[in-house]
């Protein structure tokens, strides 16, 4: 019993301590989707009211391709959080996920630090999140607490090595399909911000997984997070990780049919509309919205959905692309670093447009 108090508490001050470095990192890499460009289209015949952001994915309808992603839960200061992010869900109509549910599966009473966000939201999406190292009575008890439509599988190896007191062992796969073969929910295997490659996401695919969120390099980095929390000043490996448009021209450029989200990194409409045209099918954000929310509250958070959801408008008119799978025929213009990696990947066949 005080070992099960203690390992909360540990657990508890872990996730606090995330939030609080989160907000005061910048990003971990330049921002590489300006390494895409598109084409103008200077007669767009279309007019702002026609375009179409609705999307799909995990066999569900959204009406725009953003998600808030996982960040946090398990104790008070993440009960707020979690609170006005289903409040800034709940205003967009957009889908939601909490961070990872062990915390609670481990000691119920922390339970409502999750739920919150089916209370403020009874409609909503939700996804439900948990390690990919978890068993599949766990996997239902996530989902059903929040009563989720989905759940995401988080792969952080990277960070798990980064922390002093975090796993060393990652033998996920068979864990992974059970889940996916065994639970009524679409199942999400979802870096968070070091990027997968195409053949991963082949992995999982034949694991049962209904989707992949390449959780790219670019934006929050745990690697960094794990080694401030241990007074490190010096590590080559706050570096790790493939950049997140690498990682979906990889996976989207692999001939994998499974749905993609893009995150890690994305923070404008234009980093969207480039990762959409890319095949993406929903964009998550994390931490410009933990700051939105902490800073200026829920009406902040709806600003910078809104923000992005218009600057994305506006990138579909001058592109001439009414709606996103329009977005996904256009050209797109590369520079020299990433074609290099196409090269590299032999990938340059399947990101010719003509
Ligand atoms: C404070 C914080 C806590 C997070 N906790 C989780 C988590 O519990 N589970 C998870 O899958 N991802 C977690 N993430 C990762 C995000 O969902 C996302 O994959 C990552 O931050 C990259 O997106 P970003 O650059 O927009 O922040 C967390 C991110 C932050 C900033």
């Amino acid at each position: 019993m005080n070992q099960t108090i203690t390992n909360r508490n540990v657990r508890q001050q872990r996730k606090d301590q995330h939030l609080e470095i989160a907000l005061s990192q910048s990003d971990s890499a330049a921002n590489l989707f300006k390494g895409i460009r598109f084409y103008p289209e200077a007669i767009p015949e279309l007019s702002q009211r026609e375009i179409d952001l609705s999307t799909k994915f995990c066999g569900m309808k959204f009406r725009a391709p953003i998600l808030i992603n996982a960040l946090t839960g398990g104790t008070r200061r993440g009960l707020a959080v979690n609170a006005r992010l289903a409040e800034v869900a709940k205003r967009t109509g957009l889908p939601l996920a909490v961070g990872s549910q062990k915390v609670a599966l481990d000691c119920p009473e922390v339970a409502p630090t999750f739920t919150i966000v089916r209370h403020v939201f009874p409609d909503g999406v939700i996804f439900a999140n948990l390690s990919a190292a978890s068993s599949v009575e766990d996997a239902r008890r996530a989902v059903a607490m929040l009563r989720a439509q989905g759940l995401q599988l988080h792969l952080n190896a990277a960070q798990e090595l980064a922390m002093a007191e975090g796993d060393r062992s990652f033998i996920w796969r068979d864990c992974i399909a059970a889940i996916a073969q065994n639970i009524s929910v679409p199942v999400i295997a979802k870096e968070v911000g070091c990027g997968m490659t195409g053949s991963t996401a082949k992995q999982v695919h034949k694991l049962g997984v209904a989707a992949v969120d390449v959780g790219g390099f670019g934006g929050t980095n745990f690697v960094a997070i794990e080694h401030f929390r241990r007074n490190f000043t010096k590590s080559s490996l706050i570096d790790w990780g493939l950049p997140t448009p690498l990682s979906l021209l990889d996976v989207l450029g692999s001939n994998t049919n499974i749905d993609v989200c893009a995150s890690g990194g994305i923070r404008s409409g234009l980093d969207i509309a480039k990762a959409l045209a890319l095949g993406a099918k929903m964009c998550g954000i994390a931490q410009p919205l933990l700051r939105e929310v902490t800073f200026g509250g829920v009406q902040a958070g709806v600003d910078y959905i809104h923000h992005c959801l218009a600057e994305l408008k506006t990138v579909m008119i001058l592109t001439g692309a009414r709606d996103i799978s329009s977005l996904q025929q256009k050209p797109l213009i590369f520079d020299s670093e990433i074609w290099a990696y196409l090269q590299q990947r032999q990938l340059t066949k399947a990101w010719i447009r003509k």
